[in-house]
């Protein structure tokens, strides 16, 4: 393999390619996490839509399908964090990824503990805010990629984190293929992270009528909406959506009601203990009071599609790459070949002398 393919975020992950599968509610399971990382990259477990106190039950599954490295994805101000990151420590999990409110507290505490403190961030202040707290690599996800994103475009993103940070970035938003890691290596990152790409996967758990949406998407029909949860997330356009976009607000309240009861029977959280994770998130992303309430709709509308199989009532998170995805090859074949692609790429651009 290129020596330029062996970046930094190998040795501090110990992985084999620079590449990180992140973090997706509902999505990234154990048998999704296990076979990236059986396959030369690393995956991490989405533990936010996990109640906390079975986190260490699907982290131990993991280890159960794999010798290889791999991380856990949580939010640090939503109950139940302490009860994660111990888990995470007991369990010697390699990487700890994390975005919004990152508590310094937790993230010294992962740290002593050994594990590679991994955030993500969709703006450059923030990716400099990251490593003051201690981070060791840095993910930054331009406005292309699924799930809650920022404006900024990852080909401005990157190139102004690298310049920003010491620490290794990864690109992410936007990225499938070899040609896409050689242009991440190009703009200064250490790799590439990706998150739909991955979704679309033999090994991804997302029942098949909800991964049809994904496959039949155009570029176009993958937009941004705050409708879900007060806060801009890029999703595949569907019905749910819709209907939001021109209910009344009493109605969007009652339906945030809804899944705000399901979300604490999800979390086993107190009243308190939900009340608390609000004001932060209140505090923390700048939010009004409706926008705090419809936060919680995220992750039960995810629910409803990624495991319910229901693409109608629910909500489909994506990149814009979903628009020009086509297959659901298995995490190895995916990787090979993006291997591969990121080889030939090299070789395009700097052809070996005749011998
Ligand atoms: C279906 C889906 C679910 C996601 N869920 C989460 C999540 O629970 N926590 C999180 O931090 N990011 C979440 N994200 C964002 C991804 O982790 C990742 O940053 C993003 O997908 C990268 O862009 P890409 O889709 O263009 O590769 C989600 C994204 C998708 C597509």
């Amino acid at each position: 393999m290129p020596p330029v393919l062996q970046t930094k975020i190998c040795d501090l992950l110990d992985i084999r390619y620079p590449i990180i599968q992140t973090g997706m509610g509902w999505v990234a399971k154990p048998e999704l996490v296990a076979a990236v990382s059986n396959a030369g990259a690393i995956g991490f477990l989405a533990a936010a839509t996990i109640p906390p106190k079975e986190v260490e039950t699907e982290i131990k599954k993991i280890k159960a399908l794999t010798s290889k490295s791999f991380g856990v994805n949580f939010l640090m101000d939503a109950p139940g964090a302490d009860v994660i990151s111990d888990a995470i420590i007991r369990q010697g999990v390699k990487a700890a990824g994390y975005n919004r409110a990152p508590s310094a507290a937790l993230i010294d505490k992962l740290k002593s503990a050994g594990v590679v403190c991994v955030p993500t961030c969709g703006a450059v202040k923030h990716a400099v805010k990251a490593e003051a707290l201690g981070a060791d690599i840095i993910v930054v996800q331009g406005g292309e990629g699924g799930g809650h994103t920022g404006p900024v475009p990852t080909s401005l993103l990157v190139p102004g984190a690298v310049d920003a940070v010491s620490v290794p970035v990864v690109a992410a938003g936007g990225y499938f293929d070899g040609r896409g890691l050689v242009s991440a290596l190009a703009y200064g990152a250490a790799g590439i992270a990706l998150g739909t790409r991955f979704l679309m996967t033999a090994e991804s758990p997302v029942p098949s009528a909800t991964q049809q949406r994904y496959l039949a998407a155009e570029v176009a029909d993958v937009l941004i909406t705050s409708e879900i949860d007060g806060m801009p997330q890029r999703v595949v356009s569907n019905e749910l959506v819709h209907r939001l976009e021109s209910s009344s607000i009493l109605t969007r309240l009652v339906f945030a009601l809804r899944n705000g009861l399901a979300y604490r029977r999800l979390t086993g959280a107190s009243l308190g203990e939900l009340l608390q994770s609000a004001f932060s998130m209140q505090r923390n992303e700048r939010l009004t009071r409706a926008q705090t309430l419809m936060a919680v709709n995220a992750p039960m509308l995810a629910q409803t599609a990624m495991e319910g199989g229901d693409p109608v009532h629910g909500y489909l998170p994506s990149g814009t790459v979903a628009g020009v995805l086509s297959d659901r090859p298995t995490c190895a074949d995916l990787i090979a070949r993006m291997v591969a692609e990121a080889e030939e790429t090299l070789e395009r651009l700097a052809p070996s002398p005749p011998a």
